[in-house]
C-alpha cells in the first residue's frame, strides 16, 4: 500500500511547487545534434519522462563551453544560437505540469580526452585514470572569471527560452568539485588554499546566476557528501559549503558523492549503506539541522518503501537516474501503487574500473534506444558496452566508427 507520501507536492522556497516527491536526477544524454543543439532524438525522451510522472525532471550536464566536454555529444549553450531548439526541449519537457531544469557543468579535468588539454584548478592529475584523461593545466584568475560568466550567460538563456531553472553541477568529480577538493585544488590564491577559498568558485556562480535571473526561476546546487578519497573532500567540509549555501538564495540541494576516481554514486560505498538502497541519506540526515533548504538525495533508491522512508525523514524529494531510463514511467507507477520498487538488473562485468564506464556506456546505449522510439533492453550485452565506451573515452572523433 503507498502512503501518499510520494504524491505531495513540494513548495520551494521561491514559491515554485513541484508537484510531487519524485524527480529525474540528471544523466548525460550525449544526444546532441551535429552542432551541439538538442536533437529531436532528444526530445523523444523528454517527451517520455514528462508522461512518466515524475515532478522535477533534471536535464543531464549541459556544456557551459563547448571546448571542455564531458562527452563528446554533450549539449553546448554558450549563447543564443540553438534559441528555437530550446525552446522546444522546454516544450516538450514541461507537459504535463512538470518542473524543468537544466544541469549546467564544466568538467574541468574530467574532460573527454579528444577535446583541448583540459583546465583545471592546478594540474593535477587523475589517480588510475590517465587513459581516460589527459593531465590538465592550472586555470588562470582571469580565466576563472570567464567561467563564472559562462554559467550565468547559459542561465540566462536557459530562463529566456522557458526552462524553469538550472542546477549547478559541483558534485562528481568536476570543475566546481574540482576546485572544492584538496587534492584537485592545490592552489594558494583567492580561489583555493584553505576550505573558504575552495568554496569560493561554487558561492560566486551561485550568486552572480541568482543576481540575473528572476526570483521565480529555480536555482539548485547538486552537492558531493563527500569525494570518498583519502585527503578529499569530506563530509566535514561538505557540511561547511552546505552552511554557506543556505544563506545563498538556493532553492534545492541535491545530494550525491564520489568522482571518477571513487564512484560512490553509483554504489561502491559499504555494503551496509548499499543495504539501506539510498547510498546518501545518512550524510542527508546531518544536513538537515544546518539548512532548511529543501533537500533532494540521489543514489541508489529502488523500492517505493525505501522512498516513503526516507521521506517520512529528512529527505524532502527522492532522485531517480538508472531507473528512470529503464523505467520512464516508473514514478507514475509508484504514485499509483502498481509498481513496489524498480526492476532489478546487475549490470556489471565484475570488474572495478570496467564497471564503472560500462554503467555509463550501457546505460547511454538503452537512453539511444528510447531516442529512436525503441524501448530499453534489459539484456542488452555487457562486455560489448564495455568496449563501446573505452572506445568513446579514448579515441579520437571519428576514428571510433
Ligand atoms: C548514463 C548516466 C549518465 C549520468 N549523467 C549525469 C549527469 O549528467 N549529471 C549528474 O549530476 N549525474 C549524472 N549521472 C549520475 C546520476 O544523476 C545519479 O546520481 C546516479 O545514477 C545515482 O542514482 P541512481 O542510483 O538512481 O542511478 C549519470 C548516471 C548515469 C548512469
Amino acid at each position: 500500500m503507498t502512503n501518499g507520501l510520494l504524491n505531495n507536492p513540494l513548495r520551494l522556497p521561491n514559491g515554485r511547487n513541484l508537484k510531487n516527491r519524485l524527480a529525474k536526477a540528471a544523466l548525460s544524454e550525449c544526444l546532441a545534434d551535429a552542432r551541439n543543439g538538442p536533437s529531436e532524438g532528444l526530445l523523444r525522451v523528454y517527451d517520455r519522462w514528462a508522461q512518466g510522472g515524475a515532478g522535477l525532471v533534471i536535464t543531464g550536464n549541459v556544456m557551459v563551453d563547448g571546448r571542455a566536454r564531458t562527452e563528446p555529444s554533450n549539449v553546448v549553450v554558450e549563447d543564443e544560437r540553438h534559441y528555437a531548439e530550446l525552446e522546444r526541449w522546454a516544450d516538450t519537457g514541461k507537459q504535463n505540469g512538470v518542473t524543468l531544469i537544466a544541469q549546467l557543468n564544466h568538467p574541468g579535468r574530467q574532460a573527454v580526452r579528444t577535446d583541448r588539454r583540459p583546465v583545471a584548478p592546478s594540474e593535477v592529475e587523475m589517480k588510475g585514470l590517465k587513459l581516460f584523461f589527459k593531465k590538465p593545466r592550472a586555470l588562470e584568475d582571469r580565466e576563472i572569471e570567464e567561467i563564472v560568466d559562462r554559467f550565468v550567460r547559459t542561465a540566462v538563456i536557459f530562463e529566456k527560452v522557458g526552462f524553469d531553472g538550472v542546477q549547478i553541477h559541483a558534485a562528481h568529480g568536476y570543475l566546481i568539485s574540482q576546485f572544492l577538493s584538496p587534492r584537485a585544488n592545490l592552489r594558494d590564491d583567492r580561489w583555493g588554499g584553505d576550505p573558504e577559498r575552495r568554496m569560493r568558485l561554487l558561492l560566486e556562480i551561485v550568486g552572480r546566476v541568482r543576481e540575473h535571473v528572476s526570483s521565480r526561476f529555480i536555482l539548485a546546487v547538486k552537492l558531493n557528501s563527500a569525494d570518498f578519497m583519502r585527503g578529499g573532500f569530506d563530509e566535514e567540509e561538505s557540511m561547511n559549503v552546505v552552511r554557506a549555501l543556505d544563506r545563498s538564495g538556493i532553492d534545492l540541494l541535491e545530494i550525491s558523492g564520489g568522482n571518477y576516481e571513487a564512484p560512490a554514486m553509483m554504489g561502491t560505498a559499504r555494503a551496509s549503506t548499499v543495504q539501506r538502497e539510498a547510498y546518501f541519506l545518512e550524510y542527508a540526515e546531518k544536513v538537515r539541522s544546518l539548512t532548511r533548504i529543501p533537500l533532494m538525495v540521489t543514489g541508489g533508491f529502488r523500492s517505493r518503501e525505501a522512498m516513503e522512508t526516507a521521506l517520512a525523514g529528512a529527505v524532502d524529494l527522492i532522485g531517480l537516474g538508472r531507473p528512470m531510463i529503464l523505467e520512464p514511467d516508473l514514478p507514475l507507477r509508484l504514485m499509483i501503487g502498481e509498481a513496489e520498487r524498480a526492476r532489478k538488473v546487475d549490470v556489471s562485468v565484475g570488474v572495478r574500473l570496467l564497471d564503472g564506464v560500462l554503467q555509463g556506456s550501457w546505460y547511454q546505449e538503452q537512453l539511444y534506444r528510447l531516442a529512436s522510439g525503441l524501448e530499453p533492453d534489459p539484456e542488452l550485452g555487457r562486455w560489448g558496452m564495455v568496449w563501446a565506451g573505452v572506445r568513446e573515452r579514448v579515441m579520437p572523433a571519428g576514428a571510433a566508427a
